[in-house]
């Protein structure tokens, strides 16, 4: 059983790991080159109006016509980020279930909002596969991602569609949903299910973490009270304008090939990792990101920070300790450079 790390470690995040810059970074899972060189000219276009307050009803229109969700099932959020802390503030679970190893500031939010919160660990050796069955039946809320950060797991639609019920919130944070080409698991269609809260980010596949911008989707009443729990003007009139190009045809139709392009990335540096026998990938990652299980990763990790490269500790997400590293996909030449570092090492 790995040890539970301490509270302030789920305020770890892979930034603090390139943080004086210098390093490969490979602890951030912001694709890289973002944002593309026509979201840069939308942006500073937008320079230019400023002056006036932000008004997000075209980017909820765009957003919701991009998941075929009626307006009022949308709510635009400072990322994915501030809806985990609308929802920690404005729900009142009984029993608040959060998946493991998962991102962390769900858990960190809930906690910090005065709720207690159970973990349901998913396992390495079955591939960190969900059984929907292990989720306690009087489970309030519900909190998964999908796929799951960090273990780059995609739980089936189907799996995640039966933790849905009346009483219960389940939010599916699908912030890493558009790395999927297809996204053949997404519930972010999915008006019909109860309770069901879909989380998306704009900021991984576009480059906009400094930006903020997100969205959930969720039933009406529901939207209704997280947005009365936001301040007036949330989102900044920047973020608006990203989120209405972003879900354009043609934007989606990018991140759809961008996606295609780091399957083949992934592909290639898990057979480049294969060569290292005493490393293991459990499950099968299909996000822009791979998780690692290495004996002593954390030393492992401190020789190449050494060599110039930074990849994401394991240790701070509940459920793994310090043989764990998070890497993120990058291209051949990068992952290249980073198995010579390993040769160097090892
Ligand atoms: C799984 C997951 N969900 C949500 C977020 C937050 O995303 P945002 O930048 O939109 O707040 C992150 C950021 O790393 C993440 O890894």
């Amino acid at each position: 059983m790995a040890t539970e790390p301490a509270l302030h470690l789920l305020r770890h995040h892979g930034d603090t790991e390139v943080a004086g810059g210098g390093l490969v970074d490979l602890a951030v899972n912001v694709r890289t080159g973002t944002p593309p060189t026509w979201l840069r000219t939308l942006l500073a276009e937008e320079l230019g109006r400023l002056a006036a307050y932000p008004d997000g009803r075209e980017a909820r229109a765009a957003v919701a016509a991009g998941h075929r969700r009626p307006v009022d099932e949308v709510l635009l959020t400072s990322g994915a980020a501030e809806a985990f802390v609308l929802l920690a503030r404005v729900l009142r679970p009984c029993r608040a279930v959060v998946v493991h190893p998962q991102f962390t500031e769900p858990e960190a939010a809930l906690r910090d909002a005065g709720h207690r919160v159970e973990r349901l660990v998913l396992r390495a050796e079955s591939g960190f596969t969900l059984d929907p069955a292990a989720v306690p039946p009087d489970a309030d809320l519900v909190v998964v991602g999908n796929p799951t950060n960090p273990t780059s797991v995609l739980h089936p639609a189907a799996s995640l569609a039966q933790l849905a019920r009346p009483g219960r919130v389940l939010v599916v944070d699908e912030a890493f949903a558009d790395t999927v080409p297809g996204e053949p698991e997404a519930l972010a269609g999915r008006g019909d299910l109860p309770g069901l809260v879909v989380l998306r980010s704009l900021t991984k596949t576009w480059g906009l973490a400094g930006l903020r911008v997100g969205y959930l989707l969720a039933e009406q009443a529901l939207v209704t009270r997280l947005a009365r729990a936001q301040p007036l003007w949330p989102v900044s009139s920047l973020a608006l304008a990203a989120a209405i190009a972003c879900s354009s045809p043609a934007a989606l139709a990018e991140a759809d090939a961008a996606a295609r392009q780091t399957a083949d990335d992934r592909a290639y540096l898990l057979q480049r990792l294969a060569e290292f026998p005493q490393m293991t990938v459990h499950g099968l990652p299909r996000a822009s990101f791979v998780l690692l299980q290495t004996p002593g990763a954390s030393a492992l990790r401190d020789r190449l920070r050494a060599l110039g490269f930074a990849l994401r500790r394991g240790d701070t997400f509940p459920g793994l300790d310090t043989d764990w590293l998070r890497v993120a996909v990058r291209d051949r030449a990068t992952t290249d450079a980073l198995c010579a570092a390993l040769t160097a090492v090892l």
